[in-house]
């Protein structure tokens, strides 16, 4: 069985007090949802404040993104993945389509970056997504193909289970405009097969892929209900304590 994993991804947003107050909000309410692994990815400046609060509890802190660098190093205005688990985050989010469209990201530095996560133990959320002219021209799979198979190169047996895939379409990041949970499903299946064919079909049945772009409580459940959807990368909703338990809290 795969373990649900519902995360927050708290972009640009709040400063240190509000980071540390959204999640002291969170932890009473989320404090019995042992059903799935629960994890908030704050900005870099509040990450270790808010892992120090957060100790003890269910919740897990993640950044937002790493250097492609390993070591330290002259590469200013970077973070190596090893001063984020420095600090107590234990996952890390790369690849999101943000940092894709806006600030650089390819399917090469992706890469680096997920093998930096990985050697410095931290858990990697590999974001992937197509955007809506590449759905409408019908190369959606091809696309979350190329960055599956891109982002998670030279990856050996054991880190796999450190890896996490989360599916973000673009067009529907921040639009209010979900993929239906029959389009998620179909793409979330897509990529296990990817992965089968990649890896083993034993790392595929064990890898856990999310789905993001406008998740919220309403519709976590829909979303949930499908064989392949092994949880949620949240944006928007994520931003609230309250929205963000009760999406943590769906049950099906
Ligand atoms: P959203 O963002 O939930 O606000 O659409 C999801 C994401 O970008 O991870």
């Amino acid at each position: 069985m795969r373990k649900p994993v519902i995360a927050g991804n708290w972009k640009m947003y709040k400063t240190l007090s509000d980071s540390v107050e959204t999640a002291l909000a969170l932890k009473p309410l989320v404090a019995n949802a042992n059903h799935c692994d629960v994890v908030i990815a704050p900005v870099f400046t509040a990450l270790k404040t808010v892992c120090d609060r957060l100790e003890g509890s269910n919740i897990k802190v993640s950044a937002q993104d790493c250097s492609t660098e390993k070591e330290e190093g002259a590469h200013t205005g970077e973070v190596a993945a090893f001063m984020l688990r420095d600090v107590g985050a234990s996952h890390v989010i790369v690849g999101h389509s943000e940092r894709r469209q806006f600030y650089g990201d390819t399917d090469a530095t992706v890469n680096r970056k997920t093998q930096a996560g990985l050697a410095a133990g931290l858990i990697v959320i590999m974001c992937v997504g197509e955007t809506l002219e590449q759905r409408e021209a019908g190369i959606a799979q091809n696309v979350v193909s190329g960055q599956i198979i891109g982002g998670l190169s030279g990856l050996t047996a054991s880190d796999l289970d450190r890896i996490i895939v989360a599916y973000e379409p673009v067009w529907a990041i921040g639009t209010g405009r979900t993929a239906t949970p029959e389009q998620a499903q179909e793409m979330h299946a897509f990529i296990r097969r990817v992965f089968a064919e990649r890896h083993s079909s034993d790392a595929a049945q064990a890898l856990r892929i999310l789905y993001g772009g406008s998740v919220k409580p309403d519709n976590i459940a829909g979303l949930m209900a499908q064989g392949d959807i092994d949880g949620a990368l949240v944006g928007g909703a994520s931003l609230k304590a309250d929205s963000f338990a009760r999406i943590v809290n769906y049950r099906v």
